[in-house]
């Protein structure tokens, strides 16, 4: 079960340009991203997101344990600054290009995981795969927009979970993106289910039974 949540503005926006997200949405999406973390067995973010914000990841708004994190970097240049790699808090796991690691290699307290090439990223197929492999068979996939945008297009979702807030930033790092289409009837038009989290909504959109 892979489930994927962004928080956005109004106008589609996860962060500003300089790459500030806290906070877009409020109080009751972020205890819910806190939840969802729980449920899960790993939780996934881009290298950029790490960049940005240096989160924890960890479960601290509810009770539950702590996911497995996952930072996806395909050509390994992140270093060992960031908290994940330096807590302890939870295993990690830096998932990079096989062409980039040497096996046995860590990056502080991470595990350094080596996936082929698919392009100039790794498949997300892979990726689940390689996780499901672990056994870490419910996997949340938290961000950034273009973490997202690559699993959503690789038809690697099952649960795309978008909460939109009411702010207007007018510029900013986008939420989706995907190759363009000519025709509205090639757009992606799920099942959803809609949920009022304080100001906020959010709509679950079930893209697999
Ligand atoms: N509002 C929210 O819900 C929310 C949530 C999370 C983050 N954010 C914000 O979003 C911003 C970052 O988002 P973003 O969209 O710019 O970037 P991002 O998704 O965080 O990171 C993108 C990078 O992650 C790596 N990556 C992603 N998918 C990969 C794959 N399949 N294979 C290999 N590498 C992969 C790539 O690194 P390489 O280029 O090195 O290959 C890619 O450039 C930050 O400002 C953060 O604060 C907001």
């Amino acid at each position: 079960m892979v489930v994927a949540h962004l928080g956005q503005s109004l106008d589609g926006r996860i962060a500003t340009l300089s790459g500030a997200s806290r906070w877009v949405t409020g109080d009751a999406d972020i205890a819910h991203n806190h939840r969802m973390r729980a449920l899960a067995d790993a939780v996934v973010i881009g290298s950029a997101t790490l960049r940005s914000d240096d989160p924890q990841l960890t479960v601290r708004s509810c009770a539950g344990r702590n996911p497995v994190r996952v930072i996806l970097d395909t050509n390994r240049v992140l270093d060992d600054a960031y908290r994940v790699f330096r807590d302890e808090a939870a295993a990690t796991l830096l998932v990079c290009a096989a062409d980039r690691t040497v096996p046995g290699e860590r990056l502080g307290a991470a595990e350094i995981v080596g996936l082929p090439r698919d392009g100039a990223a790794l498949a997300p197929a892979a990726i689940v795969a390689e996780l499901t492999r672990r056994g870490l068979r419910r996997i949340f996939v938290e961000g950034g927009g273009v973490t997202v945008s690559r699993f959503l297009a690789a038809g690697c979702l099952d649960r795309l979970q978008i909460t939109i807030s009411p702010l207007i930033i007018g510029s900013g790092r986008p939420s989706i993106t995907l190759p363009a289409i000519d025709d509205l009837r090639q757009g992606i038009r799920p099942l959803v289910r809609r949920f009022d989290l304080g100001a906020d909504v959010m709509f679950e959109c079930i893209l697999r039974e």
